[in-house]
């Protein structure tokens, strides 16, 4: 990277589903400022995200979130000091991606700087490279999140190949839909895990879904239905639900399954750099199972980063930028864009 690429200040904006984050990043890798703001409270009361109004509280949050952001990150004079506008542009909720999207065309045509639209699954694998500098392809990313479960490999930055994914719910939802089967709050992820920590990881021998298949598939709605079935059994019985247990024993299921098909993965390519990303590899279990493969080189983002950030946004687009890609004024957001199909 020479002199000039290194100082270029990449504003990065994500709002792919409930959260608005803005970041200023300098280069690829130093944080100038990173502000998220969370709409958490406001799905709560629905138990999930309600697409619609996900869009409204982007567009009120975009503006000053910005604002902030620049000002924090010493920016006066973004025509002269900001080099890049990044955003999510898929895949995640239409609504919500246009409004990331027309507010980054709106301030690279007022500022004069170029724009590119950015995969929101890029953006992830980016998270790692971010923190660890020495993450060099090849390497293998599992994106685990509310809406994902895909094992890619990254032969090299912009090149992705597919190795596997989920035939039906994704790990995050089967977090999600665990814990409002055991009356816990949205999301259900960093909850169930809290309570895991307390609880007996055997008390309930809940299967690791295609956990013999030789494929790279992951299933996770047989397990939660699993899970459903024995919470509302102990339920008729007039019994209480022993909590932590559950939790614990339906995390070791994922965790499980997660672990196995990345150890495939890891076979089959020969590949033994290996990251996570996304909300779920915030997870206590898959975090200190990926630290005990002695023979791997693991990579793992801090917690923050694991969910959605600007951050990660502005860094894929920083590299993507480097290698020459640009978007137009026409960028339309797609919200099945897939990253392999790119
Ligand atoms: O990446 P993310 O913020 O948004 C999506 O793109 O989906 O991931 C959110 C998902 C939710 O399903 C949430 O329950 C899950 O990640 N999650 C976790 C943990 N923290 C968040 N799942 C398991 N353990 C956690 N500690
Ligand atoms: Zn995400």
């Amino acid at each position: 990277m020479n002199r000039a690429e290194e100082t270029v200040l990449t504003l990065g904006m994500e709002s792919s589903c409930d959260d608005t984050a803005v970041a200023v990043l300098r280069g690829g890798r130093i944080v100038e400022a990173e502000l998220l703001s969370s709409q958490l409270d406001d799905h709560i009361p629905f138990g999930g995200v309600i697409p619609e109004f996900a869009a409204r509280r982007h567009l009120e949050a975009f503006l000053p979130l910005t604002e902030e952001a620049l000002r924090r990150a010493g920016v006066s004079d973004p025509r002269r000091q900001i080099g890049l506008v990044a955003v999510t542009a898929g895949p995640g909720l239409m609504g919500s991606l246009l409004v990331g999207v027309m507010a980054a065309k709106a301030l690279s045509l007022a500022w004069n700087v170029p724009l590119l639209g950015v995969n929101h699954l890029e953006g992830h694998i980016f998270a790692n490279v971010v923190s660890s500098p020495e993450l060099v392809p090849p390497f293998l990313c599992m994106i685990v999140s509310g809406g994902h479960t895909e094992i890619v490999l990254v032969k090299k930055f912009g090149t992705y190949v597919f190795l596997g994914g989920t035939r039906d719910d994704a790990a995050g939802e089967a977090y999600d839909k665990v814990a409002k089967a055991l009356g816990l709050p949205y999301p259900g992820g960093p909850v169930v895990d809290r309570l895991a920590a307390s609880g007996n990881p055997d008390a309930f021998d809940f299967p690791a879904p295609l956990k013999g298949s030789p494929e790279i598939v992951f299933s996770f709605s047989g397990l939660k239905t699993s899970v459903i079935t024995r919470i509302k059994k102990i339920r008729s019985e007039g019994a209480a639900i022993p909590i932590e247990d559950v939790c614990a024993s339906f995390q070791k299921a994922v965790t499980d399954a997660l672990m196995t098909k990345l150890r495939l993965a890891s076979r089959q390519t020969g590949v033994r750099s290996v990251s996570i990303s996304g909300g779920v590899a915030a997870n206590t279990a898959l975090r200190e199972s990926l630290l005990n493969e002695k023979e791997w080189n693991v990579f793992l983002p801090p917690r923050n980063r694991c969910t959605d950030n600007a951050v990660m946004i502005a860094a894929a687009g920083f590299a993507a930028f480097r290698r020459g890609e640009r978007s137009g004024l026409d960028l339309v957001p797609d919200p099945s864009w897939e990253l392999w199909k790119k």
